[in-house]
């Protein structure tokens, strides 16, 4: 449980907000290359950390992310003309580029120089793996984009999703550290049900890296046997979450790395950049994004009380929620919540151990950045920047192991 002064620091993300301002500390995805395929395609509405704000690609296929109304007298970009490497606003004739200089004031007298005084909101971006990222920080903070392996796999190793959420960011992102909830709801098979006998109540453990937070829960996985998972935290609001149990570690899984993005205080964009050695085929493309609308909402929403199957309930499934991607069952889990779930109300139990840490971890870092200070994990310098060994780990090993040496030996760990 947390006090209501704690709940909101932790989930309150505007502008001069604390965890606005931790948020804007770090390199986050603003949207999906493909929301701007080509260069001069129309530019997108993009609302995130609470900002309303317009991308583009310009005429050489750079991008821009820009305030969305228009610096003169605040007509929406979103309805400009993207043409010769600038967005230009249809009610006066501004033009802007992708750093937010305003090219030209064509309403004003030949020869004026005002445009040369003003600066529109403008933030950098970084396109790596289908996902422009931004930094929305004071310009001299900005740091490094970390390395992920993701950085330097090919574009058909890739596959970035998005989904909307209506519900604060910490609760998505607090189910990625709640290992307990796995055995429950995203039991789809009832029938098994020594599982829940097994492993309904997972050994926790939290410990602190070099890039946030790692979670780490053991389960009896037969007689002589453990299963072990790990899950990366990593600053701001980013994860990765083991897939099913294998004995190995296998280039041939697909992995997702999790990315939870405020739109404002009450949504969310969950960002899900699926990766594997093997490239993906069309259909497998399809079929990662089968549960999702065009426009990236979830087929399975609050609207439609997640399409829940009463029958299917009794008979096959924790939920009755049918799944192609497990977030959509943690979409009902979190959402249900309330858009922001009041924390003052919780109570806590051994399960929620990992939770408790992931907060402590924020708040520590909510406190630093409120004193002047710079936030944890910030990347500075190029040798820090290489998260490319970062990974989640699962596995089956003898009861008894000392899980940290033998995953070591079982794959790429996070060390
Ligand atoms: S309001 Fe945009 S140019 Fe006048
Ligand atoms: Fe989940």
């Amino acid at each position: 449980m947390l006090s209501q002064q704690e709940n909101e620091l932790l989930t309150r993300i505007g502008r001069h907000m604390p965890m606005g301002e931790l948020m804007r500390r770090y390199w986050i995805p603003a949207l999906l290359a493909e929301e701007i395929p080509t260069p001069d395609c129309a530019p997108v509405r993009v609302r995130l950390l609470g900002e309303d704000l317009v991308a583009f690609r310009d005429s050489q296929g750079r991008v821009g992310l820009l305030g969305e109304h228009c610096t003169h007298r605040g007509t929406s970009l979103f309805f400009g003309r993207n043409e010769a490497c600038g967005l230009r606003c249809i009610y006066h004739g501004w033009k802007y580029d992708i750093a937010g200089h305003v090219l030209e004031t064509p309403a004003e007298p030949a020869g004026s120089d005002f445009k040369n005084k003003l600066r529109h909101i403008a933030y950098p971006c970084s396109e790596v793996a289908g996902i422009i990222f931004t930094y929305m920080g004071a310009p001299e903070k900005r740091p490094l984009m970390p390395r992920y392996e993701w950085c330097d796999l090919a574009p058909e190793q890739v596959y970035p999703v998005k989904a909307y959420l209506q519900c604060n960011y910490l609760q998505g992102i607090e189910g990625d550290f709640d290992s307990s909830h796995t055995s429950f709801l995203h039991n789809n098979n009832l029938a098994n049900a020594e599982r829940l006998k097994r492993d309904g109540a997972p050994i926790l453990e939290a410990e602190e890296t070099a890039y946030g937070m790692r979670a780490i829960s053991i389960r009896k996985a037969g007689a002589e046997r453990i299963y072990v998972r790990t899950s990366p935290y990593i600053m701001p609001s980013f994860s990765i979450v083991p897939g099913p149990p294998t004995e190995k570690f296998d280039d041939d899984d697909i992995r997702g790395f999790r990315f939870w993005v405020p739109i404002d205080d009450q949504t969310t964009w969950l960002y899900i950049l699926n990766m594997r050695k093997k490239p993906f085929s069309v259909e497998e493309q399809k079929s990662l994004r089968a549960w999702l609308e065009p426009d990236y909402r979830r087929v399975r929403n609050a609207a439609n009380n997640y399409l829940q199957d009463r029958q299917r309930q009794k008979t096959s499934s924790y939920t009755g929620i049918a799944t192609m991607n497990p977030a959509e069952q943690d979409g009902c889990a979190t959402e249900s919540m309330g858009a922001i779930c009041d924390r003052t109300q919780e109570h806590l139990g051994y399960s929620d151990k990992t939770i408790i840490a992931l907060r402590k971890l924020l708040l520590a870092a909510v406190r630093v950045v409120q004193d002047g200070g710079e936030p944890p994990h910030v990347v500075r310098t190029s040798q820090d920047a290489d998260f490319s060994r970062l990974r989640s780990i699962k596995g089956v090993l003898p009861t008894g192991s000392d899980w940290h040496k033998v995953m070591e030996g079982m794959g790429p760990n996070d060390a």
